[in-house]
């Protein structure tokens, strides 16, 4: 079945970045000129995602806004032939998709804001692409690449890269063996493994295609005794074990806009790349890096 739905879960607090994400998302913080949840829902509409659902929470209305018709500043920038472009760019982002949004009500972790999903998904396999991971890549929109693999060996599909153990200790590990160039079968994945635990460096950076029977994995689940959050990867972990869950290791440079180094990767990439400031930024970073 093809694929036309996606959900970016974006309820979580963002911790990490405060103070900026006290009254601003994580999700709307910016690289360079436009905020990491619209890298997102583009990367969406270019794998041919017609239909995405963002799961948000208290005070994250300020996405509903971005994604609408912004009238009066509109029919301004209109009014001056010159900003036409400008237009363009505040206008499309409305035209992007078809854009909804449900409350995830209570902040119980990955696995429990997807849940609130399921209505939305119905009988469809869909793409889960996490709020603050962005994902840049020169080639086919890393969701695409997912949805390739999917439509392939019909088998759900996580999308990983290689990390410093340090990163794995933080995210999870998964043990693989390998079936084609960058596509493996996954037989189980540990969320936060200790050191010994370590299956191997491969770790699940913000990409999925799954099947609906997702939502029966993660009702099963029981929330981590650490911090009582839900993780989505123990019903990843299940997917696995029973011989149904591929990794990708993607072609594309992922940024995690929920921490402080992420965010700044992310705009000092970007903006070197820029089509109106690379030149001049690229000239101030050379100042810059002769003094450090
Ligand atoms: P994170 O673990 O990075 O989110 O979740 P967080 O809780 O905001 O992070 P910190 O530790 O407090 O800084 C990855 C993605 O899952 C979403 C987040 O918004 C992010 O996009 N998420 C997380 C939810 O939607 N609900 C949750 O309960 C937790």
């Amino acid at each position: 079945m093809k694929i036309t739905k996606a959900i970016i879960p974006a309820a979580g607090l963002g911790t990490r970045v405060l103070p900026a994400s006290k009254a601003v998302p994580k999700e709307m913080l910016n690289i360079v000129d436009k905020p990491a949840i619209q890298y997102l829902v583009e990367e969406c509409a270019a794998a041919g995602i017609t239909d995405i659902l963002i799961i948000t929470n208290r005070g994250k209305g300020v996405i509903e806004d971005h994604f609408d018709y912004a009238y009066e500043l509109e029919q301004n920038l209109l009014k001056h032939p010159e900003k036409h472009a400008l237009y363009e760019a505040a206008h499309n982002v409305a035209d992007l998709a078809n854009i909804y949004y449900i409350r995830q009500k209570e902040t119980k972790g990955l696995g429990h804001a997807i849940l609130a999903a399921e209505r939305f998904v119905g009988n469809e396999p869909f793409a889960i692409l996490y709020g603050d991971d962005v994902i840049i890549s020169e080639s086919r929109p890393v969701i695409g690449q997912l949805i390739d693999a999917y439509e392939k060996y019909g088998k759900c599909v996580t999308g990983v890269k290689e990390c410093t153990t340090e990163q794995v200790m933080k995210y999870c590990t998964l043990d693989v063996t390998p079936l084609e160039d960058c596509i493996y079968d996954v037989h189980r994945v540990i969320e936060k493994p200790d050191r010994d635990e370590i299956l191997s460096h491969f770790a699940i950076l913000g990409r999925n295609v799954v099947t609906p029977d997702v939502f029966e994995l993660i009702r099963n689940t029981a929330p981590s005794p650490k911090t009582g959050e839900v993780y989505f990867s123990e019903a990843l972990s299940f997917l696995a074990e029973s011989g149904n869950l591929l990794a990708v290791d993607f072609d594309g440079k992922r940024y995690d806009m929920g921490s402080k180094l992420g965010i700044m990767q992310a705009n000092v990439e970007v903006a070197l790349k820029h089509p109106e400031i690379g030149a001049e930024f690229g000239e101030y970073i050379k100042k810059i890096a002769e003094k450090l």
